[in-house]
Parts: C-alpha cells; structure tokens; sequence
C-alpha cells in the first residue's frame, strides 16, 4: 500500500499572516518531502472540536499560534515539559495514539540567539521589558540556559510579580521606573512586549546606562528592525533581531512530523524576509 503524504496545519485566527506555511514549505522542498502544510483559520468557539477530531483526520500534527496556544494547553492529552512550565502549547502531534503537545517559543529564542550571538548567556544577568505570554518562553529559556538574575520589567507590576513567582529562584519583578539601575550590569536586554511592532507604540528607553558588552534582542520581527534594536545598534551594541526565533521554533515540529530535522539557512531567512518586505 502507497504511504500516505503527510499533512501538518497551522491553526489560528485569524491565520492569513502566518509565516509557518512559507517556512515549513521551503523545507518540504528542500528536502524532497511530498508533504503538506497548510493553514486552518479555526474560530475559538470551534477549536476544541478541531482538536478532538484531529485523531480521525489525515493530520500528523500541527503548530498552534493567537489566541488558541493556551487552549491548546488545556486540550491535549500529554504535554512536553516546555509547554506545562510555560503554559502553553504552539506544536502538536500524536504518540501512541494520545494528542500531545509542546511549546517550542523557549528553544527558538533560545536557538536565535546561539547563531546569532554565541556568547550571550555569559553575562549570565538578563532583563526582560513584558509579563505576557512571550515573556513566559522567553524566562523559561533563560533558566533553562542557567541566567543567574533575570529581571522581569512590566508596566502592570502585578503581572511581573506572577511570572517572577511561576519562576522561583533566578527571577524578580519590578516596575518600568527601575529601568535605568538594572540596566547598569544587564548582559541581556529582551523586549517581549508589543511596543515597537508595526502600528503599535514605540517602545522609548534611554540604553544609555547598559554596558558596552550587552547583547540587545527584540522578538518582534514586523518590522525586522525595530526603533528599540535601531537605537540599540546606534549605542554600537549588539543586536538580535526576532525573526531567528520564528525560523527556530518551526525546527522541532518539522522534524516531529516530517522525520529530518531541517536547518535554518540564510536562504531561507532571506526569502521570509522578502515576504515580509512584499506585505509590508
Ligand atoms: P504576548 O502574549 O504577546 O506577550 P500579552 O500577554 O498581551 O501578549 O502581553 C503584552 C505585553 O506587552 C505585556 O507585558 C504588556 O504590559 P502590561 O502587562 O502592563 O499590559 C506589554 N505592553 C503592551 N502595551 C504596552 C505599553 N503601551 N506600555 C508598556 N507595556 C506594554
């Protein structure tokens, strides 16, 4: 009997403006895999019946993204450790016949910045602007890596004091006006919140007190270059723009579902980079 072609999804919604399915196809063409990757816009109220029928569908598993990452959580029958610390689930696929699902945000950060800035969990102190759902993948990576201090920034400093709390040990929370005291001695600077992406306020902060040394990285990639990574660079600090994560992240899924594990190359980067251009 002839094998059956494999089939992953992204499902979101709305899904029209991810990037997974350029991602994904590139590598389904590069490695000569009759595959398939596709879209699914699946409205909140209907996805929990999409993931319990995904089963008895044609689908390996697929990749979660807004608003159903937390869902996903809740729904699936086991999860990686990743996606219980972080609390939510962006990659799915079956094992034994059990749903289960991972979070891959941390290894892509992660990952980002091992290509990009090899030395960067040196410094070993980090400070992160966000308490939100990204903030959460990106302490989990930062432990994860053995930062020593890692200062959670967030303008409602209650949430900060949550996500410092889920991360016991290395992580402490505080206010926006703290800012220029921790940035005296932070290795790592990481914007995690939404200020800078495109039609979203800019995010205003003097890095004049951050060492010479520090490594500054955004995860927002719309635009590549955001004003905080433009001033970052006109300080002649060095700079991590967030697209690596997206390219990173997709590795482990592709892998899972398709059997190679698929490299993240300038080529590729490049022609993401030209799509975001062409949408811009
Ligand atoms: P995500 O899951 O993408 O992280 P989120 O949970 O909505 O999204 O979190 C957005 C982050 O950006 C939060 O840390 C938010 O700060 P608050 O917790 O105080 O809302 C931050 N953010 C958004 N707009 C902001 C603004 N104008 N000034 C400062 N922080 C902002």
């Amino acid at each position: 009997m002839a094998e059956e072609t494999p089939r992953a999804f992204v499902c979101g919604h709305p899904v029209a403006h991810s990037r997974s399915p350029l991602i994904h196809g590139y590598w389904l063409q590069e490695h000569g895999i009759a595959g398939i990757y596709e879209r699914r816009d699946v409205a909140p109220e209907a996805f929990e019946t999409f993931l319990r029928g995904l089963a008895r569908s044609p689908y390996v598993g697929g990749n979660v993204t807004i608003p159903h990452k937390e869902s996903a959580h809740l729904l699936v029958d086991r999860r990686d450790e990743a996606a219980e610390i972080i609390g939510a689930v962006n990659t799915l696929w079956f094992e034994d016949g059990s749903l289960c699902g991972g979070n891959t945000d941390a290894y892509g950060f992660a990952a980002n910045l091992d290509s990009a800035a090899p030395c960067w969990a040196e410094g070993s102190v980090a400070t992160v602007l966000g308490a939100g759902g990204a903030a959460r993948a990106v302490v989990h990576a930062l432990r994860e890596r053995g930062m020593r201090e890692i200062r959670i920034v967030n303008r409602t400093l209650a949430r900060a004091e949550e996500l410092a709390y889920r991360f016991a040990g290395p992580a402490s929370a505080h206010g926006w006006d703290a800012l220029p005291e921790l940035l005296a001695d932070t290795a790592l600077l990481v914007n995690t919140t939404s200020l800078g992406m495109d039609g979203a306020a800019a995010l205003v902060l003097d890095l004049a007190p951050l060492p010479s040394s520090a490594v500054v990285t955004d995860i927002v990639y719309v635009p590549l270059e955001t004003p905080f990574l433009v001033k970052a660079k006109q300080r002649g600090l060095r700079t991590v723009d967030g697209l690596g994560m997206l390219l990173h992240q997709a590795v482990p899924g592709f892998e899972r579902w398709f059997g190679v594990r698929p490299e993240v190359t300038p080529r590729l980067r490049a022609l993401v980079v030209a799509d975001l251009e062409a949408t811009a």
